[in-house]
């Protein structure tokens, strides 16, 4: 069974192929076209964490594609009621697909174990693997098609968000850089992981000026995740200068494009003069999640056995 765990779960040619058709599914989508290449199927959603994106562009991507959503809330008693295990195990027996937001990727991971239902990792402390599919499908229509040798700088906190990005950048040929205090940077031990995905430019530096002049895209997030709540002061004192602000951008290329995988503190990591700047993607690239699920539906749905080649490619 084929799980979305992180990225490392795809392949340079799957991710592609994700990329590929989300495209395709985009383009339907704006001449009027909804294919049912879901219909009659189930997706369960389980979630740990507040979510506005990832649950309403999955439960909206199930609909359009002719299947169904169901965002399970306390009373389905995860954790609570029985173990993960005897949980997934019986959702399997219903569903054909379960997103699940956690706080430990250990918990991706028990679920798996199980292989009882197709699960995607809808955020963990470690990980946004279906937030990078979105964000290199934004940077690909951005640049025309033409992402290789783009520079990606992101600017703050070396979190989830900045791991699956070095993935995708691996399996791309994006070059990364991350503008981030040291003590917030990506171990060796992260990145010789992400290296066997595919070859990866990376560097990381507290010199922000360094990492920021050659950039085509400068990418921010929250300086405290979920979960994080308790280092908040110690964040905003480190992350300070790390601002997504005018002068900031002075410093990178008039072309360059701002993004942000939301939601936002504004007047924090990135001001309002920025965000809502002609410069900024932020909300095409929120927009663009619902795309890219759609296509890593698909993708889960061909090699779990639901649809087969021939019909994904009379409906796209
Ligand atoms: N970017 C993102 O994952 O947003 P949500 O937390 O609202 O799902
Ligand atoms: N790094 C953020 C991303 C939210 C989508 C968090 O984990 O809270």
């Amino acid at each position: 069974m084929k799980h979305l765990r992180s990225l490392v779960d795809l392949r340079i040619d799957d991710f592609n192929t994700i990329m590929d058709w989300s495209h395709k599914l985009k383009r339907l989508l704006k001449q009027g076209k909804r294919p049912d290449l879901l219909k009659n199927r189930t997706c369960a959603l389980v979630f740990e964490k507040a979510s506005l994106r990832t649950r309403v562009s999955f439960e909206t991507a199930m609909a359009q594609l002719g299947g169904t959503a169901l965002y399970l809330t306390g009373d389905a008693g995860w954790r609570q009621r029985e173990s993960i295990g005897d949980f997934v195990r019986v959702l399997g027996e219903y569903c054909d697909f379960l997103v699940c937001r956690a706080f430990s990727q250990s918990t991706i991971e028990e679920l798996v174990r199980f292989d009882s239902v197709p699960t995607i990792n809808g955020l963990t402390d470690d990980s946004h693997p279906c937030q990078a599919l979105a964000d290199f499908l934004t940077i690909d229509e951005s640049a025309g098609g033409k992402l290789r040798g783009k520079q990606l700088t992101f600017v703050g906190d070396g979190n989830n968000v900045v791991r699956s990005l070095i993935q995708g950048a691996a399996m791309t040929g994006v070059r990364f850089r991350l503008a981030c205090p040291k003590e917030y940077q990506i171990p060796e031990s992260f990145l010789h992981q992400a290296r066997a995905l595919g070859p990866l430019d990376f560097d990381q530096s507290d010199d922000i000026r360094k990492m920021v002049h050659d950039a085509d895209f400068i990418y921010t997030d929250v300086w405290t995740s979920m979960g994080q709540e308790a280092e908040n002061e110690s964040r905003k004192n480190a992350f300070g200068p790390y601002q997504v602000n005018s002068q900031l951008m002075s410093l990178t290329p008039r072309t360059c494009k701002v993004l942000h995988c939301l939601p936002a503190r504004r007047g924090l990591e990135i001001t309002d003069a920025v965000i809502d700047s002609d410069q900024s993607l932020v909300f095409a690239q929120a927009g663009n999640r619902l795309h890219a699920q759609k296509g890593l539906l698909i993708w889960l749905a061909l090699e779990n056995g639901y649809t087969t080649h021939d019909q994904i490619d009379r409906l796209l």
